[in-house]
């Protein structure tokens, strides 16, 4: 079907052959007394505040629904994409030295990218979203389950291989937590999608600093919360096997409890973070120092000791981050603090 007869037909009509469209038109506000108009007609009466406010152009939308369907048809034929590896094949450094690096990443294996500010972290993660094929500044190569990817792996939207956890969060529709995740939900064709948006929803709470609600809207989020929010939604529902995270620290978001989530999801996680901590979860760490991979390290014995003892710290300074951030005085006794640090924590399952 072309992007023409999808406007010329009745909406009640596309409804009957693509009943999925349904969220489409929920959200543009389309009475359900209105279906009887085509399309085109419909998207010609609305109201130019109401499709501004919606951050959408009236001319495109005739295109977005087309690409809805196009990828929810794509979405009923297709399976989840599936992976075995991926080999991070090195490029050259800024100054153009060879990298030698043959590094085999599989389904559970985190891995921190750790490096000084401007080395390349970002470059790394975005050679791995790209699936860079020596086309990329440094030169580096993906390859597949051991073999350069086809044109059949670029899927957009659900069938991505890659999904990116990225500090900006950019919601375009002003719909409610509740709608956002039902849309996506229904869009993945999940059975019960009221089941998939309340278990989405309560991990997201659990991840974020701050509570909200299945009632608040998408853009009222603050970064923290909508990162949660995505973190809980790739956890939950998305297809994607590699999940990349860049500097998850900043974003107010309970960093273990969300690594633990997507850890459990049986994907390869790539995180980089210039938090210590952080970068001892994963099971090996990149160096990155003037764009290339300078050095890879297996989390050690001792370090996953130490990270447990740390961890208590990093509780014990997070109490007093939290208490500041909600306007109280800090009035304590040091050396019982520290005392407090050190004393066992025992949380379960910190190793
Ligand atoms: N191997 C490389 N060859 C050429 N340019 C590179 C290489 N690696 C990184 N760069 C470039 O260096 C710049 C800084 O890299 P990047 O943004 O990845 O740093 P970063 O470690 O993420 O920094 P920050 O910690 O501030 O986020 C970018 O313009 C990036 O494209
Ligand atoms: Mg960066």
């Amino acid at each position: 079907m072309t992007d023409r007869d999808l406007l010329h037909i009745p909406i009640a009509l596309l409804l009957i052959r693509h009943p999925y469209a349904k969220d489409f038109f929920t959200i543009l506000g389309l009475p359900s007394t209105a279906r009887q108009v085509t399309v085109e007609a419909f998207f010609a009466s609305l109201d130019q505040d109401h499709i501004d406010n919606l951050g959408l152009i009236r001319e495109e939308l005739g295109l977005r629904l087309e690409a809805f369907i196009a990828q929810m048809e794509k979405l009923k034929s297709g399976k989840a994409p599936t992976l075995q590896s991926i080999t991070l094949c090195g490029g050259r450094d800024k100054d153009g030295r060879l990298e030698n690096i043959r590094l085999e990443l599989r389904p559970g294996d985190v891995v921190s990218v750790v490096g000084p500010t401007g080395s390349g972290k970002s470059r790394l993660l975005a050679d791995v979203e790209c699936l860079a094929q020596g086309d990329t500044p440094s030169g580096r190569h993906l390859l597949i389950d051991g073999q350069a990817p086809d044109e059949s792996l670029w899927l957009g939207g659900e069938q991505r291989l890659v999904a990116q956890l990225s500090q900006n969060m950019n919601f375009v529709m002003d719909v409610s937590v509740r709608e956002f995740l039902t849309l996506h939900a229904d869009s993945r064709l999940v059975t019960d999608s009221e089941a998939a948006v309340a278990q989405i929803f309560s991990t997201a709470v659990l991840l974020a600093g701050e509570p909200f609600t299945l009632d608040t809207p998408v853009t009222a989020l603050s970064g923290g919360q909508s990162r949660a929010l995505m973190i809980a939604d790739v956890a939950c529902l998305s297809a994607s096997p590699i999940v990349l995270i860049d500097e998850i620290e900043n974003a107010g978001v309970d960093r273990r409890k969300a690594l633990d989530l997507l850890v459990k999801q049986e994907k390869i996680v790539l995180l980089a973070t210039h938090d210590p901590l952080l970068a001892l979860l994963g099971q090996r760490r990149l160096v990155i120092r003037n764009g290339g991979i300078a050095d890879i390290i297996a989390t050690s014995d001792v370090e996953r000791t130490l990270l447990h003892k740390l961890n208590s710290f990093d509780r014990k300074f997070s109490e007093l981050r939290d208490r500041v951030r909600h306007g109280q005085r800090l009035n304590f006794d040091l050396d019982e603090f520290l005392a407090e640090c050190i004393r066992p924590a025992g949380h379960p399952g910190e190793d």
